[in-house]
Parts: C-alpha cells; structure tokens; sequence
C-alpha cells in the first residue's frame, strides 16, 4: 500500500533514509512528507521507529471538487463502513491550500456531514464526532481543487515520545531535534556537548538514537490500532524486535545550561527513560563551560532574539558563542541552530555547512562550524 510520513522541512532528506533502513519501498521525498510503498508491518515500524516522522497517513480516497457541495458529494461517494462503523468516533483534520476552500474548519464539517449522512441513510443512526480521543482520526488534504483523504495511523503526533514531565520555555519539538543530530553527522560514538541544552531534548534524542532505541516505545496508542485490519500480534512481533535491537554502548553526552530548572526538567527526562547514566548534566553557563574530552561535536539552540532575549543583547551573546567556541572549544564541530541569523554572523566563524529549518514556525539556519587548532590565529590575524 502507499504510506505518507509528515516531516518539517529540511527534513525530508533524513526522513526518507530511515524509511529505506525499515525496509520501505518505492521512497520519495516530497515537500514536509516522503511518499513510500510498505505492507501492514513497515506501517507499524514506521510508526513506532521513526524519528523524524510526525505522522503516518494511509492514502484512502482521492478526488476534486469545485464547491462545498461537490466536496460533500464526493466524499459521501467512498463506502465509509469499510473503514468503521456507526459506533466508532471519529475526528477530521483539514489541511487546506485552496483559493476556492478557505475556511479549513468548514471543509472538515463539510466531511463530516457527508459521512454521518451515508451512516445515517443506510442504518439510521450516525457515529459521533471525538476529537480528543477518536477510534479514526482522518486526514482531508486539499491543495486547490484536489483533495486526498488519509487515515492518521499515528494518533497522537509521533513527537510525543513520552519523556517529557516538566515545563521548561521554548523546547524543541522532538522531531526537529531527532533530525538536528541526525543531519549533524553525529557518529554516535563521539563525545556531544549541547551547552545550552534546556529541557534535554537534543540529548535525549541522540541517546536514543545511539541505542537504536526506538522512539515509540511508550507512546500508548496508535491510531491504527482503532483499524479494523488491526493485528495485534503483528504489533507486538514488531516491537518485540525493535526491543531486541536495542544496544548498551558506553556513551559520551553532555548537557549543560544556566538555569537550574531547565537541568531539573531534563534530569527527570532522562530518569522516565531510564537514560540517567547516559547523558552527564551540569548547572554551568557556556562562558565556564571546559570540555573533558580534546575531540568531539556540539548541538546547541541557544535563545533567539524573538523568543527568549528580547530586552537582552543579542549581539554580545552570540559573540561570547563565538568566542568560548574559538578559545575552548578547539578540535571540535560545532552546529548552531537559530532563527536569528544577523545575530550569528556574530559567532565570528565562517559556516562549513548551512541548512534551513523551521522552528515551531520560525525559519531557522543550522550553521555547522569547525573550530580547528589554526581558527583563533587565523582570526586574530585578520583583525
Ligand atoms: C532555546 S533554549 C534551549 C531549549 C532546548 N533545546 C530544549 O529543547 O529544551 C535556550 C537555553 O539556553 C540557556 N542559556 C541562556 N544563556 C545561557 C548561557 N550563557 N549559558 C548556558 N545556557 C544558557 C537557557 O537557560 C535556555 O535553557
């Protein structure tokens, strides 16, 4: 059957080499999604190992409509009792890019009228709508006058890994952070710094990662298992295999940050998983920050001026980054991501690598550094 997994941007790339290593077929990169072909099992692998997969969508009815009423009449037009039956709930989810569609809300009522209505005219009654916790969740895209509709087979978003106890402002989404090590070239085995690491989640998605720890392990439920194909012991094959494959290495990773809070919230993050001995937290502000190993990467996501440093000095921050960076940091690849690009110019270093992503909304740059033995003479002498 052919599957769609929801990405960000920027990570399509990442997202479409972990499908090909699960043994997904016919894999290929859209924009935010890889289309790819896979039976019953590579759907339940993809959702329980992907890492950088908000969501998995299974194609089920494809068509166009010009007008409210021929959306209606189209999708009243697919047998909706193969998919459920009138005492199942269900919830809508439009994703609409439309000149003639501009009201999202109104197409997903729209949808909804229209399967209610076939349930109703054939057995007299209709299944409700629940939008917290439905047995089908769909998907109705709708790009101008083409629409697909989609059973979510995740549920609940795929980012929801189920580390996360405490609050802290501005995490990154776990997705976004999955695909950052994974771009970064990290080789799994190298000493990781992330020196401004707030809630963890960087460091949380690298251990996992290095364990091939499968980053659905304690999510609940899924959206396919409200199917009617669902197959219970295919799932629990599935996940007793991915627990197999789970390795122990003996790992480098270090977190630091400012605030006291943030390194409480993230200590309890990795507690939940079990990852307390894999990742060594300290409550130590960058400027003081010293490496113990001579070699190695960091990730960091340091505040942006819109979000987090609004009255403060952006400029002189980011060239203490780039000083500690030079100074202390010697021998080591260093990736930045922030949305505030004028205020990285201030690192003082010349990006190896850029890429683009997006931050909750934010277009952000990933800038890669390398601070080599030559980099501080080298800009001392061109001062
Ligand atoms: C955008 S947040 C990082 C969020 C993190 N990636 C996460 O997923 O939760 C930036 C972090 O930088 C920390 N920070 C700010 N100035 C710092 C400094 N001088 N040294 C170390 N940490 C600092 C803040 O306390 C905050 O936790």
């Amino acid at each position: 059957m052919k599957l769609i997994a929801k990405t960000f941007h920027g990570l399509e790339g990442v997202l479409a080499e972990e499908l090909e290593g699960i043994g997904a077929k016919e894999v290929k990169a859209v924009n935010r999604a890889v289309e790819f072909e896979g039976d019953k099992e590579i759907l339940y692998k993809a959702n329980l190992q992907l890492r950088t997969a908000i969501r998995i969508l299974l194609p089920i009815h494809h068509f166009t409509a010009k007008n409210d009423q021929e959306l209606y009449d189209e999708v009243k037009k697919f047998d909706w009792s193969t998919i459920m039956s009138v005492h199942e709930t269900l919830a809508i989810d439009p994703v609409v890019f439309s000149e003639i569609f501009t009201h999202s809300q109104y197409v997903a009522l729209k949808m909804k009228d229209a399967i209610v209505d076939q349930f109703r005219e054939k057995e007299g009654k209709r299944p409700s709508v629940d939008v917290e916790n439905p047995s089908i969740r769909l998907v109705i895209h709708l790009a101008k006058e083409k629409a697909t509709i989609s059973l979510d087979s995740s549920g609940d978003s795929l980012h929801k890994r189920g580390y996360r106890t405490g609050h802290h402002k501005a995490p990154l989404n776990e997705v976004l952070a999955a695909g950052m090590v994974m771009l970064s070239g990290w080789d799994k085995k190298m000493p990781l710094i992330d020196p401004m690491c707030g809630s963890g989640t960087i460091l949380m998605e690298a251990v996992m990662l290095a364990k091939n720890y499968p980053p659905g392990l304690h999510k609940k439920s899924f959206g396919f298992m409200g199917w009617k194909d669902y197959d219970k012991k295919l799932w629990n094959k599935v996940v007793d295999e991915a627990k197999e494959k789970i390795t122990h290495p003996r790992l480098r990773i270090f977190g630091s940050d400012a605030n006291i809070k943030a390194i409480d919230v993230a200590r309890e993050s990795a507690l939940q998983f079990r990852f307390n001995r894999d990742i060594s937290f300290s409550v130590t502000s960058f400027e003081r920050l010293e490496p113990v190993y001579p070699k190695g990467m960091i990730i960091m996501n340091p505040p942006y001026g819109e979000r987090l440093m609004k009255d403060k000095d952006i400029v002189d921050f980011y060239r203490m980054i780039g000083n500690q960076l030079k100074q202390t940091f010697i021998g080591y690849d260093a990736w930045v991501i922030t949305s505030d690009k004028e205020a990285l110019k201030n690192v003082g270093l010349k990006p190896l690598q850029k890429l683009k992503l997006f931050n909750g909304g934010l277009e952000c740059g990933f800038h890669k550094f390398n601070i080599y033995d030559g980099t501080m003479k080298k800009i001392i002498k061109f001062r």
